[in-house]
């Protein structure tokens, strides 16, 4: 036990200076080691420190705070700010998050005679009442003239992988249009409801997914993004936004809310299997949904011009709607229905364009683009 212990600790002791030391204290310490391992005494080593030198941590040292935060400057901050009160979308998509500090800090210098902890801060932070719709992702917000141009448009598929893509909406869409009973008997307010509430919870899923996959991805291979993840990020928001305006209109029952965990717990496991395999097969996929989901909709506009959804054309927008949209205070049905087709016919063109592209490259679309 003695010698290992003495030979431990020399080795210890020798591995330091291998590291740092020249050649004669090795050689001084590797004829300790040979006595010590002779004689399986124990015995104080006879060390010669005066050379080992710490090792150096300079790597380390360039960690500092200071050093991190210099790489924006004051300028910088500056000149993004000004960006800011421009409203400047390329640069920062959300300028009300600048309001939204600004209002804490006036709240701050308000209640400067009272001291309140940070815990106290969080809270008051937490409890503030934060409109729907006001903290998104930036999104495209459209002119009068976008929303009226959307066309009913198909992109003719090539190959193996776009046709099993396009067969595959088609028989989802007949067998949804037969399973929800959407074409037997008259269409009214309650059926369109129905339909857009359970299409926009699965309309969720595959921007989701497909960015949580390259993220995944990306970390894994330790290899960058190429810039896809922030669109499917926004497009996976944009859809849970028309599913939340949506639902201003009508709570689901209990079986419905069922049958929408089955959906997506069906839909996110396979879609994640289809994405391993084949994004381009899934972008394709989104990207056929997407020309449904735009015909869908310009249904929905043709029964509001002059069917049974007549009402939503003096119907009052829901809240959210008009803050998501940036709409007029008097905004209606209509305008949200009008808003949604166009977001619908965007999602179509960048998943097609997803699909035509590889997987290695550049991302055409900026945030909010
Ligand atoms: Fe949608
Ligand atoms: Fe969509």
């Amino acid at each position: 036990m003695a010698a290992c212990f003495s030979l431990s600790r020399q080795s210890t002791c020798a591995l330091g200076l291998l590291r740092t030391s020249p050649s004669a204290s090795a050689l001084k310490l590797s004829s300790a080691l040979r006595a010590s391992a002779g004689t399986f005494q124990f015995h104080e080593p006879s060390r010669d420190l005066s050379s080992i030198r710490p090792l150096s941590l300079k790597p380390l040292a360039v960690i500092q705070p200071q050093l991190v935060r210099s790489l924006t400057t004051k300028k910088e901050i500056q000149e993004n700010l000004k960006k800011f009160e421009k409203g400047n979308f390329d640069t920062v998509p959300d300028p009300d998050h600048l309001q939204h500090f600004k209002e804490r800090a006036k709240k701050k210098e308000d209640s400067d005679s009272v001291k309140t902890s940070s815990l106290q801060e969080t809270h008051d932070a937490v409890s503030h009442d934060h409109p729907m719709g006001k903290y998104t992702l930036p999104h495209p917000i459209w002119s009068e003239d976008q929303l009226h141009d959307v066309q009913i448009t198909h992109t003719p598929p090539e190959g193996f992988v776009d046709k099993l893509a396009f067969f595959s909406v088609k028989m989802l869409r007949g067998g949804f249009d037969i399973f929800s009973g959407f074409k037997v008997g008259q269409r009214n307010e309650h059926k369109w409801l129905k339909r857009i509430i359970f299409l926009e919870t699965v309309a969720g899923v595959p921007g989701m997914v497909a960015a949580m996959m390259r993220h995944m991805i990306s970390l894994r291979r330790m290899q960058r993004d190429h810039g896809w993840i922030h669109t499917l990020l926004e497009e996976a928001e944009n859809e849970r936004m028309h599913l939340m305006t949506a639902l201003q209109l009508k709570q689901p029952s209990w079986i419905f809310k069922t049958a929408v965990i089955g959906s997506q717990g069906v839909f996110v496991t396979l879609f994640g299997i289809w994405y391993a395999i084949s994004p381009k097969f899934c972008h394709r996929f989104v990207g056929y949904l997407e020309e449904e989901a735009v015909k869908t909709y310009t249904k929905c506009l043709e029964d509001i011009n002059g069917g049974p959804l007549k009402h939503w054309q003096t119907q009052e927008a829901p809240d959210v709607a008009v803050r998501y949209w940036q709409l007029p205070e008097d905004a209606t049905m209509r305008d949200v229905i009008l808003a949604i087709r166009a977001d619908e016919a965007h999602h179509r063109v960048v998943n097609h364009t997803l699909a035509s592209m590889k997987p290695d490259q550049f991302n055409p679309y900026k945030p909010g683009k």
